[in-house]
């Protein structure tokens, strides 16, 4: 007998997102019918029908456990590209945009490097106040993990600023943050027409001193930011340092970074928008994750969506993500981002729910412990008020989340986050 001090009873679809997590898992997403889940210390223990529960665990005395009957229950997403620290807001560049103005226009006069000022004016305490309103934001959209990029400080000091903030935020949040260093994501004004130079310094002083806050290392290599080059210089040091690797690449145009990337065994390319049969055939090889984000191809007002289908049918797995950012996709919700898949990538529900759980897992070297249910991996789950998981695409821009649990503690009810701690309190 198990014991458990928490409970989820009588799910119409658990969605295990793994086939082999139990013998009355089926199909591609794992769905066990009527099912049950039982964990214990923030680890699930046990999971199958309902009717299996009670021969196999026992509840604490002070358990708790939910009874969401005719609901759907997911692995939290897994929301595998976000910028979530930054200040100011770029809401001018949004409606210029839709009077015409090009987004690489706008990287020429303000664009990032707004948010650059207004981030390296910000003071820490700040930007954990505001990341910790956007970590509810995500949690309350069913998303319990993020991987979360620096990038607005572009100095030494102001990225050891973010990481930092990112550090203290993770002990404030019950949502996972997986932190990646983007020092390299446009050469910043003080450094303009020297981009070499701004890549050494990075390498040499800000790479090193980055290494206890982050686990991963960024670049964002396209026309306008870092060529394939000085792209390839900064994550062949970061490999050298032991961090894991990923890339924003071929987001504006075609590229040779998203090559690269993967060549150099990045656990994924994002973006990928611009991308030849050699690119392709190159991510399939290496296993580097697609993490394709329709949220910002819309938001930019474009009309050339990733070639979803042409890297799932090349076998290069494909992840989802918002890309939550104040210049160019806006929005927390990967509930919407599923929606845009379907309707603009040309996925099916069973692709985009895998695309956002255990594949987007995979590209935040998190797939041993969080994206799927099963017994070892964190309790972190969501409850939707539909029956059916085709649903949840279908709607498009609404939350369906009712319920969510992260390390086996419920962090948002009845779509409210339930408060476990409070900014710097
Ligand atoms: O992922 N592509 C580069 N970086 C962000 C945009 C950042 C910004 O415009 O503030 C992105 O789209
Ligand atoms: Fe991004």
């Amino acid at each position: 007998m198990l014991s458990a001090d928490f409970a989820v009873f009588n799910v119409d679809q658990l969605i295990t997102m793994a086939p082999a997590a139990h013998p009355a898992a089926s199909g591609p997403l794992g769905i066990v019918e009527r099912g049950a889940l039982a964990a214990q210390n923030g680890k699930i223990v046990w999971l199958g029908p309902m009717d299996d529960f009670h021969d196999n665990v026992r509840l604490d005395a002070n358990a708790t456990a939910i009874n969401p009957h005719g609901r759907v229950v997911l692995p939290g997403f897994v929301d595998p590209h976000t910028h979530p620290i930054f200040a100011g807001s770029r809401v001018n560049d949004f409606y210029r945009r839709a009077l015409g103005e090009r987004y690489q226009e706008q990287l020429q006069s303000g664009g990032i490097m707004e948010t650059v000022r207004a981030t390296r004016a910000a003071s820490e305490d700040a930007l954990i106040d505001a990341g910790f309103c956007r970590a509810e934001g995500f949690l309350c959209n069913g998303t319990t993990t993020i991987e979360a990029k620096t990038g607005y400080g572009l100095t030494g000091e102001d990225e050891a600023k973010s990481l930092r903030a990112l550090t203290r935020l993770q002990r404030l949040t019950p949502l996972k943050i997986v932190p990646a260093f983007l020092g390299g994501h446009v050469v910043p004004a003080d450094f303009a027409g020297d981009g070499d130079a701004y890549v050494a310094r990075l390498i040499e002083e800000w790479l090193p001193q980055a290494k206890d806050m982050a686990s991963i290392v960024d670049v964002w290599a396209d026309d306008g930011a870092f060529s394939e080059e000085q792209s390839r210089r900064i994550l062949g040091a970061a490999r050298d340092l032991g961090f894991a690797l990923t890339a924003h690449a071929n987001e504006l145009g075609p590229h040779g970074g998203a090559r690269m990337a993967a060549e150099l065994g990045a656990l994924s390319v994002d973006h990928a928008v611009y991308l030849d049969d050699r690119d392709i055939a190159a991510l399939a090889k290496s296993g580097t994750v697609a993490v394709l984000l329709p949220a910002t191809t819309l938001f930019l007002g474009s009309d050339t969506y990733a070639p979803a289908r042409r890297l799932l049918d090349a076998g290069v797995r494909v992840a989802l993500g918002t890309d939550y950012n104040p210049g160019t996709s806006f929005t927390q919700n990967m509930q919407l981002v599923l929606s845009l898949a379907v309707l603009k990538l040309g996925m099916s529900a069973e692709e985009v729910l895998r695309a956002a759980t255990i594949n987007a897992a995979a590209a935040v070297g998190m797939e041993d412990r969080v994206g799927s249910l099963e017994v070892g991996k964190f309790c972190d789950l969501s409850i939707f008020t539909v029956d059916d998981y085709r649903s949840i695409p279908y709607h498009l821009g609404a939350n369906l989340v009712d319920t969510v649990v992260a390390g086996g503690g419920v962090v948002v009810q009845d779509g409210k986050t339930v408060l476990l701690s409070a900014p710097r309190a």
